[in-house]
């Protein structure tokens, strides 16, 4: 089934067309037992009776953006380096602004991993307000589901922004590039601190500018990725150490690793972008 088409039959759908990591659980049934005793009628007094319970549309977590082959990923470089950054407002460029002051107007492992530990800021925000919204919406059962999918994506991609942050340490480790505690751990909490700050507010007032704002965030940082890697050429002859290949994939290069980053800074981008569409869960 199309993706569209999905989306016409099933409008919930929308937000969850990324990568499953699980088929899913609809329709399966859950065998349950239970003991009964006393009973006259029953000629097994004390056996057990089965009752079946079907489970669906359980809200899933989704696994995270898709993972790219090599020729897609290249793919991608290309499509970020031909399209132009978004018009970034006056708080974002607020933003940017001290960090590139800071760590430099190129990138770096350094400065990436900065911005990683800010990056899962405005998903955490949305995530506090989302439990909010559903004990306000308690009596409301399918609206307070439909909230609880929005907290169950943002959990997702804070996982996913997660596993970023982890990959850039470990580069850094590896290539022994120095970490200050005033601009690796400071500074970090201190932007952090901030963008939590705002992310909430913005959600509180105007939730698609909250969702603008992280989509701007978003470009900046799949923009960011994919120029350092046509920058330095030598990426793509160096392998991926695999740390996290478990959880991340292993891919042919560091290139094709901060690739693999930079097209999930897209799809965060993406989804952003979507959620301005129907910033209110209805
Ligand atoms: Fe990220
Ligand atoms: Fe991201």
């Amino acid at each position: 089934m199309s993706r569209a088409s999905r989306d016409v039959q099933d409008p919930h759908h929308l937000r969850r067309r990324r990568q499953r990591g699980s088929p899913p659980q609809a329709d399966a049934p859950v065998r349950l037992a239970r003991r009964r005793s006393g009973h006259r009628d029953d000629e097994s007094t004390e056996g057990e009776i089965e009752m079946t319970v079907t489970v669906e549309q359980r809200p899933e977590a989704p696994s995270g953006p898709p993972k790219l082959s090599r020729e897609e990923l290249l793919r991608a470089q290309r499509e970020t380096l031909d399209t132009p950054r978004m018009d970034y407002s006056l708080l974002a460029r607020t933003m940017f602004k001290p960090v590139d002051l800071m760590y430099g107007k190129e990138g770096s492992y350094t400065k990436f991993a900065m911005l990683e530990i800010i990056a899962r800021v405005p998903y955490q925000a949305w995530e506090r307000i989302g439990y909010l919204l559903v004990h306000r919406h308690a009596g409301r059962s399918a609206l307070a589901r439909r909230v609880f999918e929005r907290i169950v994506e943002a959990r997702a991609d804070q996982d996913n922004e997660q596993w970023h942050l982890l990959i850039l340490q470990d580069l850094v480790q590896r290539t022994g590039q120095r970490q200050s505690w005033l601009l690796h751990r400071m500074a970090p909490w201190l932007i952090a601190f901030f963008y939590y700050h705002v992310s909430w507010l913005l959600f509180l007032l105007r939730p698609d500018w909250s969702y603008r704002l992280n989509a701007e965030f978003e470009d900046h940082a799949e923009h960011e990725y994919m120029t350092f890697v046509a920058e330095h050429p030598e990426l793509d002859l160096l392998p991926d150490p695999g740390t996290y290949a478990a959880e991340y994939g292993h891919y042919r290069s560091v290139a094709d690793l901060l690739r693999q980053i930079g097209h999930d800074e897209r799809t965060h981008k993406l989804d952003s972008l979507e959620s301005m569409r129907e910033p209110r869960v209805r």
